[in-house]
Order: C-alpha cells, then structure tokens, then sequence
C-alpha cells in the first residue's frame, strides 16, 4: 500500500510514522509514505500558501493553487489510483469499519489542512472524501493522517507479528476488548482471574466475550443493540451484569 501526505508539515506524518508497527509495516514493504508539501508549489516570493477569508473572520484559508499543483504532482508520482481523503472535523467519523475497508485500497492521498480550512473549492474539485478523526479540533489534519496511518498499517497482512493478532483487537467485532492480565497471579492490587489460568479455553473465551459484552455495554452503549444481540451473548451480558454487581439497567 502507498500512503502520499499532502501538508505543511510533512515530515511530522512520516516521523510519527516510522516507529513501532507502523515503521515495521514500512521496513518489511508492506507499506510506503511519501510526504508532499504544498509550500514547495506556492509561487511569488513569499510563497504564499494561505489567505484571508472572504467575508471576513478569524484565521487563514488555504490557496487553491498551490494545493493542487502538489496533489497533482502525488497524484502523478504512480500510476495507480488514489483516493483523496481530506482531514477535517466536518467528515465523516472515522471507526474500524471504514479503517477495513481503506486498508484494502492500495492507494491514498491524505490532505491535511492548517489553518481555518482549505478553499471548498479545491475541496469540491480534488477530494474524494472528508474524514473526521473525532468530535474535537486539532490544530491540522497531520496528527489525523497519522491515526489513519496508523490503524491501516496494522491490517496490511504481514505487519504485525502473531502474538499481535489484529482479530481480538477492540471494535474488530464491534465490541470494546476484555480486560488483560499478566504476572504475577496474586498482587497487593488485585488477583488474577481464575478462569484465566485454568487451561480450560471453552471457558476463557466464553469469560472474554462476557467481558467485552459487558464493558460494552457499561461504556459505550452505543455499540451495542440488545435486539440484535444471539441469545448466548444476552445470557452472558445478563449474568455478567447480576454478577458483578453492575446496575442491571444503562444509566448513560
Ligand atoms: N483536523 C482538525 N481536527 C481534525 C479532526 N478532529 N479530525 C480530522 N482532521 C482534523
């Protein structure tokens, strides 16, 4: 997979970039980032990349031109096609399902905006998509480009190790993941439990998905839809629920 990054910052993408899974998914070929920087393709000798709004109001926006000639420089610099997805509030939420389905993509060019925006008419003309990496505002898409980044590069087959198995991550199956626990068994802040070390593994994924259901239910209620859930997870969220004492009804 190819990953081109238009910004003013370029290289704060590809730093974040190249550690852990992400830097790995890279050095085995799974994956390869290019930065593009818009600045490179301003003109005049201030090299101007950003205005003043129309209408006045706080802030810059960014110039069309120089934006689009360093698209169409990444766009050119391979020959396959490439979805253009711009980084901002106003997109659509990002969550595993839509990181499944732009990890299959070989290519994506990902837009990042500084300032108060991009001119929309760039944004009409070259973007594919909006993309929002949650409910706040960063100061630029770079740290959204890198999230993005981040969660395709762990799904490209190959990057991440066996014992890092993307299957039992959190949202996978849409729901939150269960608690870990590892050495030792007995600690001053809490036991280990026993399920986990009984070797009985019929009995630990059943424990597993209890707890996944039951955080689910308990922290992000909106994941989760009783109707829709098999009679073997409701009776595993019930018991969880008369069982470790939680109140048996939502209260967010
Ligand atoms: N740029 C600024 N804020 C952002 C956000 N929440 N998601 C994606 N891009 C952004």
């Amino acid at each position: 997979m190819r990953v081109d990054v238009v910004s003013l910052f370029p290289e704060f993408v590809t730093q974040m970039s190249s550690h852990g899974v992400v830097g790995r998914a890279q050095e085995r070929g799974l994956l390869a980032i290019h930065g593009w920087n818009p600045r490179e393709y301003a003109t005049g000798n201030y090299r101007r990349v950003d205005e003043r709004p129309f209408g006045g109001g706080p802030g810059m926006v960014m110039l069309i031109d120089p934006l689009r000639d360093c698209l169409g420089a990444a766009r050119q610099a391979d020959a396959g096609p490439a979805k253009v997805i711009y980084l901002t509030p106003q997109g659509q939420r990002l969550n595993q399902a839509k990181v499944r389905d732009l990890a299959t993509r070989e290519r994506l060019i990902l837009l990042c905006g500084r300032y108060e925006g991009i001119d929309e008419r760039l944004i009409a003309a070259e973007v594919d998509e909006e993309l929002s990496i949650g409910d706040y505002v960063l100061s630029g898409g770079e740290l959204a480009a890198a999230v993005v980044i981040d969660a395709v590069a762990r799904l490209q087959e190959g990057a991440l190790n066996d014992s890092e198995s993307a299957t039992q991550d959190s949202f996978e199956d849409g729901l939150l993941d269960c608690p870990h626990f590892t050495r030792p068994v007995e600690h001053e802040l809490g036991d280990v439990p026993h399920v986990l070390m009984s070797g009985n593994h019929a009995g630990i994924a059943r424990w597993r998905r209890q707890q996944s259901l039951g955080r689910t239910w308990l922290r992000r209620p909106d994941l989760i839809d009783p109707e829709l859930l098999s009679v073997a997870d409701r009776q595993l969220l019930e018991d969880f629920l008369a069982e470790g004492g939680f109140p048996p009804v939502r209260t967010t």
